[in-house]
């Protein structure tokens, strides 16, 4: 039988990540960042000095992406090519190039299968957290959840989450590029920001991230 697939979608910093890591390790499943891999096709690119509408070459970039997630301690560390990249993907100018390169229709298409295989190859189940995976990348996904939070709370997060990881930024900055990177992410003609008609939404700025944790956690076993 396939792996219990799990789809987390949502705007940036809504707790995905957070939610994601600790649901995870409850259950002993695996977790595939998907933005993560975005932000790696985005540094790639950024290095190798690729404009990130130029198709032809994003395309052949595609071929070379070798990404693989590795639990660290308290953290979910990601490889490019054997180089842990987990702060470089993080900076707000990767931020902004991830979004633009995730609007390309040849960048989304090219990246569904490592998504599905990477959770496919999962023992018990997966957890997919992005922004299409209960739309597009598993329309099937055994449980999907949409998590939300006010914009204020979310920049607050993504704040922290960054100043943690060491990348310096300011709280307004933050908010401006979120803004943004959400407005842009929900008027992309394809796979757009949106939930599945049948997930179960969220919204974690009322509740607690723990107490999240624990819903979802009740829902999958649920269905398991
Ligand atoms: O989740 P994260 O903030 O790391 O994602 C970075 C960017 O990657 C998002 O702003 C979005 O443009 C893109 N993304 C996407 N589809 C996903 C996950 C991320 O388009 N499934």
């Amino acid at each position: 039988a396939r792996p219990f697939i799990v789809a987390i979608d949502g705007p940036a910093g809504a707790g995905k990540s957070s939610v994601s890591k600790l649901l995870a390790r409850r259950m002993g499943f695996a977790l595939v960042d998907t933005g993560a891999i975005y932000r790696c096709v985005a540094l790639m690119a950024r290095r190798e000095g690729i404009a990130f509408d130029d198709d032809a070459r994003l395309g052949e970039l595609l071929g070379r992406v070798h990404i693989h997630f590795q639990v660290v301690g308290e953290e979910n560390r990601v490889f490019l090519g054997g180089e842990d990249v987990s702060s470089d993907i993080r900076t707000p100018e990767n931020s902004m190039a991830a979004s633009q390169v995730s609007s390309r229709p040849v960048v989304r298409s090219g990246l569904l299968q490592l998504q599905r295989r990477l959770a496919l190859e999962a023992g018990k189940g997966a957890i997919l957290e992005g922004r299409d995976i209960g739309t597009v990348v598993f329309p099937d996904a055994d449980v999907k959840f949409f998590l939300e939070a006010n914009p204020e709370v979310r920049a607050r997060r993504r704040y922290e989450e960054l100043f943690q990881k060491g990348v310096e930024s300011s709280l307004e900055e933050v908010l401006a590029d979120q803004l943004k990177r959400d407005r842009d992410d929900a008027a992309r003609a394809v796979a757009p920001l949106k939930a599945a008609d049948d997930a179960i939404r969220m919204d974690s700025s009322v509740i607690p991230l723990s107490e999240v944790v624990h819903k979802l956690e009740a829902e999958i076993l649920r269905r398991m």
